[in-house]
């Protein structure tokens, strides 16, 4: 069985470098146009430049593959629309959402300025919610739509120094929980990676023996997978140098301590309350 994606249209954020440039060359080469947006600026989300994503342009239309590039900031609800609009203007529709961009802006929570934490949000949680919220209406009435959310392991479990970037990733999460239930019912599925990957995000922060092993593109079939006509929705799918897992939020049974509960109950009953050998994810 190969999985193509002729004649759908997919947008990548944050698709100059990294996983993004990844996931966009490999839609591209089952046959997908896709608009690589990318704002090319540094790490931590300052200045920009359209030569990333223009050159992963040439890459896949050099392969005899369909692209342009757009360099709007997912942070800028006017960009956002521009995105869109190009999108429309240049390939007719929009089948897949891939929300990639990222920033960084680590330090430990005592010393990051309130203005590091904004940023963060802005891009990751604001970013991934203006792209979809600018293409959700065009899904919906074509009955037809693939959006990926990037999560992290920082967001799902908790990383030092990372207080700003885990609430963005955690939060994205939350938008896919609500979204899924909206968009059931007109076929958008909506899904969310939690990646490992050697980029230059993490190359400072991973040894670089691991490192060998954790190419971008060892994510990426995962990520495809999820924008394909058989995506499950609202899965946490985990991906790292080629191994997979899916993460969920389960919950335990109710102890019910009754309408004259007080804190000596639940001290009390604080092991059966903490039992997570039966936990389960809750199913709608
Ligand atoms: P990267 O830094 O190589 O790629 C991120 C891209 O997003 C860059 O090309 C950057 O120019 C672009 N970008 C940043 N702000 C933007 C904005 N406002 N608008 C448009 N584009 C913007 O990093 P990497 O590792 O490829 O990250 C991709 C995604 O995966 C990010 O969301 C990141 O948080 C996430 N992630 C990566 C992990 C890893 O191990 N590399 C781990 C967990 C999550």
């Amino acid at each position: 069985m190969t999985i193509s994606f002729t004649g759908k249209t997919a947008i990548v954020t944050g698709a100059g470098g990294g996983l993004g440039r990844q996931h966009a060359l490999e839609l591209a080469r089952r046959g997908a146009a896709v608009v690589v947006n990318d704002l090319g600026g540094s790490m931590d989300g300052t200045g920009g430049s359209s030569a990333a994503a223009d050159s992963v342009v040439a890459e896949i239309v050099a392969g005899g593959g369909k692209a342009i590039s757009n360099g709007a900031s997912v942070s800028d609800p006017k960009g956002v629309e521009g995105l869109v609009k190009q999108t429309l203007e240049a390939f007719g529709r929009i089948d897949i959402l891939i929300n990639n961009a990222g920033i960084l802006r680590d330090k430990s929570f005592k010393k990051m300025e309130l203005d590091d934490f904004r940023v963060v949000i802005d891009v990751h949680l604001l970013g991934t919610a203006y792209c979809t919220k600018a293409v959700w209406p065009i899904m919906l009435e074509q009955n037809y739509g693939r959006i990926v959310m990037t999560t992290s392991p920082s967001g799902l479990f908790g990383n030092f120094g990372q207080a700003n970037y885990g609430a963005a990733k955690l939060g994205v999460v939350g938008l896919m929980n609500t979204l899924k239930i909206e968009g059931a019912k007109n076929n958008v599925k909506i899904n969310a990676l939690a990646p490992v990957a050697a980029t230059r995000m993490t190359e400072s922060l991973i040894p670089k023996d691991r490192l060998e092993k954790l190419g971008p593109e060892l994510v990426t079939p995962g990520v495809v997978y999820l924008c394909s006509e058989d995506a499950p929705t609202g899965v946490i799918l985990q991906a790292v140098g080629g191994r997979f897992n899916v993460a969920e939020i389960v919950e335990n049974a109710w102890v019910d301590l009754g309408a004259d509960c007080t804190v000596e109950s639940v001290a009390e009953s604080w092991a059966k309350i903490t039992d997570m050998s039966a936990a389960k994810p809750r199913r709608r």
